[in-house]
């Protein structure tokens, strides 16, 4: 049996164990059941993925309030959430024996205006994507209120994520939602007390993983998603990732992911909006990760682009400079190849191909590549294999009637339960 650091086992600052290094990372998988809540098919993909053999197993973003969706087949739990289907998703994500974490988030200003809601976010700076704005309501301003309760909504998801037997949460302060959204200078133009110096900035974070922490039991595990940068200029960049860090490790934060990006600046799927060219390679925050793992008393992750073996081991133990990351996250590739760290352990098909669309529009390209993605967590849910879709623009066509479907199923669900 092979010796690879990637199958070491890792316990946490809270004594929890990982089995091994590789984690499948959150990946939203729009497939909530009516009232939002996971169903059969939700189980059987975390069932699918738990006989795969991951250390960790994070599911895709659960939202903290029914009001702000990241999309329309989202899943939500809050205060009265009945939690039976909870405790089934729970139990089929740790069935193979590794942990099972719910990201937990709010999406802010980053919610479809399809869905009917009014958008908050820390200032009224509206979402600018080239041709894609109007999806977005702008938004208004949270009040000092409001982010409190917030705050308690991100609290009692957690309390209720641990209730229904998952091993951890993990708060998202990524992708430009609404934790990033308070962090990054551009997004985030108050000067009360939760705007202007990084201090202040980073306070909804702060709060937030400290309600958490005051929800939960010791042993239950609690972690932050973060940007190791936005990508953008002006945005929140390594230095403040930097110091966020720092000062988490006083807060009993049990690990960071580390990732960057948002929809403005998808850096996650390799394309910056400042120039940085971050799929440029794989594993393309990993230098960014092992820097900020140098200050970071908690283990660190990394997410994006791994899909081969050999890479994932360099970037775990760094021969040359002999410091590296904790554990590696891995979407995409899960995606498309369940038993992924199986296969890895037995030292069969060391990388994971991950189709790609290369359209000249590369927006579209980047949503039809996701659409890609989707559309093998949708096979996995009813039992069947991945297959990458012949036509990716009829895959396209399919999700954006799929999403009117569910607009309509959340919109009528939200009239009825005000
Ligand atoms: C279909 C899809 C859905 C995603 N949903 C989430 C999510 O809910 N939360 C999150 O933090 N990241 C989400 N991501 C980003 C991934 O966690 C990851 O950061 C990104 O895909 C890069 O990793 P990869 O190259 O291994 O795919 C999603 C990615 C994909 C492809």
């Amino acid at each position: 049996m092979t010796q690879s650091p990637l199958f070491e086992p890792l316990t946490l600052p809270n004594g929890a164990i990982l089995k091994n290094r590789l984690a499948k990372a959150a990946m939203e998988e729009s497939l909530a059941a009516y009232g939002q809540i996971p169903d059969a098919k939700l189980q059987r993909l975390y069932r699918r993925w738990a006989e795969g053999g991951a250390g960790l197993l994070i599911t895709g973003n659960v939202m903290i309030s029914p009001a702000a969706l990241s999309g329309p087949a989202s899943v939500v739990l809050e205060e009265g959430t009945d939690l039976a289907p909870f405790k089934a998703w729970a139990e089929a994500g740790r069935s193979g024996g590794g942990a099972f974490w719910m990201q937990i988030n709010h999406p802010g200003r980053q919610v479809m205006a399809t869905l009917g809601e009014e958008t908050v976010s820390a200032s009224d700076v509206a979402v600018e994507i080239p041709g894609m704005s109007k999806n977005f309501n702008p938004p208004r301003a949270l009040s000092e209120a409001e982010i409190r309760d917030l705050i308690a909504r991100f609290a009692t998801t957690a309390a209720l994520a641990e209730e229904a037997g998952f091993d951890g949460v993990q708060i998202h302060a990524a992708h430009g939602y609404l934790i990033n959204q308070f962090l990054s200078p551009l997004t985030n133009r108050r000067s009360d007390q939760w705007g202007g110096s990084l201090e202040n900035r980073a306070r909804f974070l702060f709060e937030a993983v400290r309600a958490v922490r005051a929800r939960v039991s010791e042993r239950f595990t609690v972690t932050v998603k973060l940007n190791s940068a936005d990508f953008q200029k002006g945005g929140f960049d390594q230095e403040d990732a930097k110091w966020v860090v720092t000062q988490l490790g006083d807060m009993n934060v049990d690990l960071v992911e580390l990732s960057g990006g948002s929809y403005e600046s998808p850096a996650m799927q390799g394309r910056a909006e400042d120039g940085t060219s971050t799929g440029r390679r794989e594993a393309y925050f990993v230098e960014f990760a092992r820097d900020i793992a140098a200050v970071a008393k908690m283990p660190v992750m990394v997410t994006g682009g791994i899909r081969s073996r050999a890479l994932a081991e360099d970037a775990l133990v760094n021969k040359t400079e002999g410091i590296g990351v904790s554990v590696l996250g891995i979407a995409r590739a899960m995606a498309f190849e369940p038993d992924l760290v199986k296969n890895w352990k037995n030292e069969a098909t060391p990388v994971v191909d991950i189709p790609s669309v290369t359209w000249k529009n590369k927006r579209l390209a980047g949503f039809a590549s996701m659409v890609l993605a989707y559309v093998q967590l949708e096979r996995l849910a009813i039992g069947k294999s991945p297959r990458t879709p012949r036509f990716p623009f009829l895959a396209l066509m399919r999700n954006q009637m799929q999403a009117k479907r569910w607009t309509k199923r959340y919109r009528a669900w939200r009239a009825a339960h005000a």
